[in-house]
């Protein structure tokens, strides 16, 4: 076998200039909500569809520069280029950007164009498309290991796997064969020269290419198929979000979570509680550095165990002067921020209140109203109940309040 091309340089164009018409478009299946931006742009997994693109060809330390072609009115791209850099001091002086075409070639030329000063004739080029955000990093690799000196190019593929049938205009149908088919992914690698000469050449004849690897073919150079992984789809439907999210988070190791908190207070002289959020007259009061809100305490703990990430002394100190007599839903809120970021949501949360008083029956569709709204999440995933202890104990000769919480996330589509 011969070995792989010591000498080589990679550079990488990442197409991004499309309109995403099939993403957006009313046969989007109904319950996927449609982003109003475009699909480049949608949340996917706590990041943007584009970010995870990118971040796969910015985790390989042999690609040298990535060229971003964008549409002329895009407004979008300073706020991803500012969160890779906040993600990866450093990783926005390896992203150039430059205006892409009417086309995919189009785009995929005028990036070459950006990059005219930087290759060199032999370097190679490698195209990837701004909407595939679940390139595993092993294929990348797996890519330029196949590339040799005496390579022409390469690109990631996948036979196919299902019958072929086609349809003739009469409606008729037929069965094809599918022995030798795949099914082209990205990133493909060429050779910068013989990239360039290529969609210069189909844009001079009007002949349209769906990508590199066909521009090649016209001009009779081959590529090599590498077979890849079927994970890296391409988000074309917006259905397609919720496979990318179930793809990520299994490529991360990430799935359901399962998280339980508990919480007591010691009651003291008082007219009131806030339970859930919500300000209960009582004969008592809640004896907290915070507001002492129970409920809202143990659901942040339950989330943070399921995150892993320790409980909410440790993120809001009773210690802090800043938290003192704070209001426990902006604990809530930080924490269900923390959870979008990890890219997980709630499935659902049980939670449990033991109290001799108040009684809480009356209050808690208020409380599930609170919590739905910090934690965007559909009420009727949210139960509240509550129990006394018949006078037993603490809880029943009315010293103090305690509630429990236990919670289910889930990777998120956005
Ligand atoms: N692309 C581009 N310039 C264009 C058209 C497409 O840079 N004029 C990019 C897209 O942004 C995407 C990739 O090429 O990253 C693959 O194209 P496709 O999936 O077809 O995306 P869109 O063209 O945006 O979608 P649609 O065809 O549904 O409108
Ligand atoms: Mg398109």
């Amino acid at each position: 076998m011969t070995a792989a091309d010591a000498s080589a340089r990679y550079w990488a164009i990442v197409p991004a200039a499309g309109r995403g018409e099939r993403f957006s478009s009313p046969l989007s299946p109904i319950g996927v909500s449609v982003p109003a931006s475009r699909k480049q742009y949608a949340s996917l997994a706590g990041a943007s569809v584009i970010q995870w693109s990118l971040r796969a060809l910015l985790r390989e330390p042999g690609v040298r520069k990535i060229v971003v072609s964008l549409s002329p009115d895009d407004d979008h791209w300073p706020v991803v280029a500012a969160q890779i850099e906040q993600e990866c001091p450093g990783a926005a002086a390896k992203l150039m950007t430059c205006i892409g075409g009417g086309s995919r070639q189009e785009s995929v030329l005028r990036g070459l164009q950006a990059l005219q000063s930087h290759a060199a004739p032999r370097d190679w080029v490698l195209v990837h498309d701004a909407a595939r955000p679940c390139l595993p990093a092993a294929d990348l690799a797996t890519l330029l290991n196949s590339l040799r000196a005496e390579s022409t190019g390469a690109l990631l593929a996948v036979p196919l796997a299902d019958t072929l049938k086609r349809v003739s205009a009469d409606g008729g149908l037929s069965t094809v064969d599918r022995s030798g088919l795949w099914r082209a992914l990205t990133p493909q690698a060429f050779r910068f020269e013989e990239l360039e000469r290529a969609l210069q050449d189909a844009a001079r004849a009007g002949f349209a290419v769906t990508d590199e690897a066909q521009a090649m073919e016209r001009i009779g150079i081959r590529a090599q198929l590498v077979a890849g992984s079927a994970d890296n789809i391409k988000i074309t439907r917006a259905a397609d979000l919720l496979l990318a999210a179930r793809t990520l988070s299994s490529q991360r190791g990430a799935g359901m979570r399962i998280g339980q908190g508990f919480d007591v207070h010691a009651f003291t002289e008082g007219d009131h509680v806030i339970l859930g959020g919500v300000r209960i007259a009582h004969r008592r009061a809640i004896l907290a550095h915070s507001d002492g809100d129970v409920v809202i305490h143990a659901l942040c703990d339950a989330i943070l165990g399921a995150l892993g990430q320790g409980d909410i002394g440790r993120h809001f100190p009773d210690t802090d002067a800043r938290y003192r007599g704070a209001d426990s839903r902006v604990f809530l809120r930080e924490v269900a921020a923390m959870m979008s970021h990890a890219g997980l949501r709630v499935v659902n949360a049980d939670i449990t209140l033991t109290a001799q008083s108040p009684r809480i029956a009356a209050h808690s569709p208020a409380m599930i109203a609170i919590l739905s709204q910090d934690l965007q999440l559909a009420a009727e995933r949210i139960n509240i109940k509550a129990t006394t202890t018949e006078k037993l104990g603490f809880i029943g000769r009315e010293e103090g309040i305690a509630a429990s919480a236990i919670v289910m996330l889930e990777p998120a589509a956005a």
